[in-house]
């Protein structure tokens, strides 16, 4: 027995001497400590000795297990601190080494301008309409006949309205007016609104004609509104999104939708009213049409005109960012350059 003790012994230290890493020490530690070892066997069967040979073999197997742990630990602080140092070597971090750029996104010049038109008229109390009064994808019906547009009327010709296939009356709208209807339709006055988004025109595209532009329509109605508060609206706009010092005019003009009707110019932000290529030599710059909102439209969607009167305005937002910045082609806001954009 003595002469097993001094094999196991010897064999384990044998072992020990070849270990190279932490998982050579686990292993070596398996094969003679653990419950099934041969060493652990003996001391098993040490309650069926003779007890001279309990005494000789279990101090002898107890300082072989003694000496078999020290052994393991010394190696194991010697290789836990020996990966430690290469792991780390390995993932040692070269502050020196230039960092990854992930380029980041602005927002949308177009996105801007709304924003900016947006929020000069909430600060006036005007609201969002909500999304489902205001459809790309309209009828004829809001699109034209509810805002006093004749069947006749050259807007509808195919040149100007994208028709589909969906109905023979379903079109992508033209005119972000026919937001007023729907708004008018939902709720009851006093109404105070603004809808921007999207209308689309079948026109051939240039510098200053796209096919799909932006629009932001505003509808007020209540009792006593006049062409006053229009107008004070208005230049209250024209002064906080162009700045206090440009003069602003109201020209007649006709909309079937307004009676009344007025288109206002502000002075050309290029020339300062001296004439020049933008304005074509007028010194004036056209930005949005306007007007008192028909009778008629009234009382389409059974609003009484002797009770109630409103306003309604509608601008491109193309054409207002487009002056704001100096941009000479409405073409450069869809192709989504990223030099052109960053500018912004
Ligand atoms: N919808 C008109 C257009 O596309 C713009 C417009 C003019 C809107 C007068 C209005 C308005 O609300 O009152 O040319």
């Amino acid at each position: 027995m003595k002469e097993t003790l001094e094999k196991i012994h010897a064999s384990a230290l044998e072992a020990i001497e070849k270990i190279q890493s932490t998982s050579d020490i686990e292993e070596v530690k398996n094969t003679y400590l653990s419950r099934k070892s041969q060493l652990n066997e003996i001391k098993k069967n040490l309650k069926d000795m003779s007890n001279e040979d309990k005494r000789i073999v279990g101090s002898m197997s107890n300082q072989i297990t003694k000496d078999i742990e020290e052994k393991l630990n010394e190696k194991y602080q010697f290789f836990y601190q020996k990966e430690l140092n290469e792991k780390l070597e390995k993932e040692r971090i070269d502050i020196t080494l230039p960092g990854s750029y992930t380029p980041y996104g602005k927002v949308h010049p177009l996105t801007q301008t709304i924003d900016e038109i947006v929020e000069i008229f909430q600060g006036m109390g005007f609201s969002l309409v909500h999304n489902e009064n205001s459809p790309e994808v309209e009828t004829e019906y809001f699109n034209f006949d509810m805002l006093n547009i004749p069947k006749d009327h050259p807007a509808r010709d195919m040149q100007d309205t994208f028709y589909t296939k969906v109905a023979p009356n379903v079109i992508l709208r033209s005119q972000t007016s026919g937001a007023q209807i729907h708004e008018m339709l939902s709720s009851t006055p006093p109404i105070k609104v603004i809808a921007p988004g999207r209308v689309y025109r079948c026109e051939s595209v240039s510098a200053r004609k796209n096919n799909l532009f932006h629009q932001i329509e505003g509808l007020l109605i209540d009792k006593d509104i006049t062409f006053a508060d229009l107008k004070g609206v208005m230049n209250e706009f024209l002064r906080l999104y162009f700045g206090s010092a440009r003069p602003t005019r109201f020209r007649n003009s006709f909309f079937p939708f307004t009676e009344p009707s007025a288109e206002i110019d502000v002075q050309c932000i290029m020339c300062e009213g001296k004439g020049c290529r933008v304005c074509s030599g007028t010194g004036w710059l056209e930005i949005l049409g306007s007007g008192m909102v028909d009778p008629n439209v009234l009382k389409g969607v059974g609003i009484d005109p002797e009770v109630y009167s409103g306003f309604a305005f509608g601008m491109g937002v193309e054409r207002l960012a487009m002056l704001k910045w100096g941009i000479d082609d409405i073409r450069l806001f869809f192709n989504n350059d990223a030099r052109f954009l960053k500018q912004f």
